[in-house]
């Protein structure tokens, strides 16, 4: 028995941002930004729209590209760094949302590696007969926590809004596809070199006047680290990945790293030698969307009809934790 992905769906807000709206401001420049990280434009949420509402777009969408009613659903899974509310976390709104009462919904707190961490619990859960159609729903808006001066410009310019939904199911078939394996890695040393300090429960009160002038609601990032380790980790990822299930890189169809940074993502390709042709980048179009960058990816990828049916697929992320993974499926 084996986890397929039957159904796949994204959804952006309608409103793009472009390295020229920026410019107006911060002191950046077109040319600094794309050069940097092959970022033109991203999509940013208007007022009252949070990252449970994008996850409800993406869910609807890849429930019916899976030709089944939400009726159907019978456990959901949400990834996100940035969730409506401190708690309860974006899994119960998004099964509100959809009207199914009941359900368990589970949330998963991975950052940029959030989705492969949740679509390994999917997979556990369907292999052990568990349940049989998981939404697993990658939802992030993160434009409305950056810091839009000069302090922030190095995240401002990077971080973008989308959301993606996959549908989960068994499949016992003899030709072998589905989710192959995953990998899950994490070193808690590296914390500070990417995160949000507050609000914290280790402040009482958990922020304050002082420590929003100090500006630490916003993310922090030391951007040479979290790209060097990214260039590093996920080629392992990947290897590790391959290497158990007996594959090698000219086996891969198609690769999809999380879409931080083009210039990590060429790295990881190079590292990797494998041709840039088999490597989906996006980032262009839509900056980093942390969690949500990869089933975005995916979901393209599948409409431009990048992957065909026993392909080999390749999933990797890397992300604040640090927390890094790999999934190896065959489609
Ligand atoms: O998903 C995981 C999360 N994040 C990532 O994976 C991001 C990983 N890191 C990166 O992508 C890169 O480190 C950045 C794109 C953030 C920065 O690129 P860089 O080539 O490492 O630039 P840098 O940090 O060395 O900064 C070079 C200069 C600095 O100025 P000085 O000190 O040389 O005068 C920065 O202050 O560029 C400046 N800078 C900017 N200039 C214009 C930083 N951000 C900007 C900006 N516009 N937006």
């Amino acid at each position: 028995m084996r986890t397929i992905i039957t159904g796949t769906g994204h959804f952006v807000p309608p409103r793009i941002v472009t390295n020229q709206d920026l410019e107006k401001r911060m002191n950046t420049s077109d040319e600094w930004i794309q050069q940097r990280s092959g970022i033109k434009t991203r999509h940013h949420v208007d007022g009252g729209v949070g990252s449970a509402d994008l996850g409800y777009e993406a869910a609807v969408r890849a429930i019916a590209n899976a030709g089944i009613s939400a009726s159907d659903i019978d456990f959901i899974i949400a990834a996100t760094i940035s969730p409506d509310y401190y708690f309860p976390g974006n899994g119960v709104l998004i099964q509100a949302k959809l009207g199914l009462p009941g359900i368990g919904a589970l949330d998963v707190r991975n950052q940029c590696t959030g989705f492969i961490y949740a679509l390994s619990v999917a997979d556990q859960y369907i292999r052990t007969g568990t349940y049989r159609k998981i939404l697993v729903v990658a939802s992030e808006v993160q434009s409305t926590n950056l810091d839009y001066s000069d302090d922030g410009r190095d995240l401002a310019v990077l971080f973008g809004d989308g959301a993606a939904a996959v549908i989960c199911e068994p499949h016992d078939g003899e030709d072998g596809r589905g989710i192959l394996s995953t990998h899950l890695f994490a070193d808690g040393r590296f914390v500070e070199e990417l995160w949000m300090q507050i609000p914290s429960p280790k402040n009482n009160p958990v922020f304050s006047h002082e420590m929003l002038d100090r500006k630490l609601q916003y993310p922090k990032m030391d951007g040479k680290k979290v790209f060097m380790n990214a260039c590093e980790r996920m080629p392992e990822a990947v290897l590790t990945g391959l290497v158990h299930n007996g594959l090698t890189i000219e086996d891969v169809a198609l690769l999809i790293p999380h879409q931080a940074n083009d210039r990590i993502s060429q790295m990881v390709a190079k590292k990797l030698q494998i041709p840039l042709e088999k490597v989906v980048r996006n980032i262009d179009r839509y900056g980093n969307t942390t969690a949500a960058s990869i089933p975005i990816a995916l979901d393209e990828a599948l409409a431009e009809g990048r992957l065909k049916r026993n392909d080999i697929l390749v999933l990797t992320a890397f992300g604040s934790g640090f927390t890094w993974g790999s999934a190896v499926l065959r489609w």
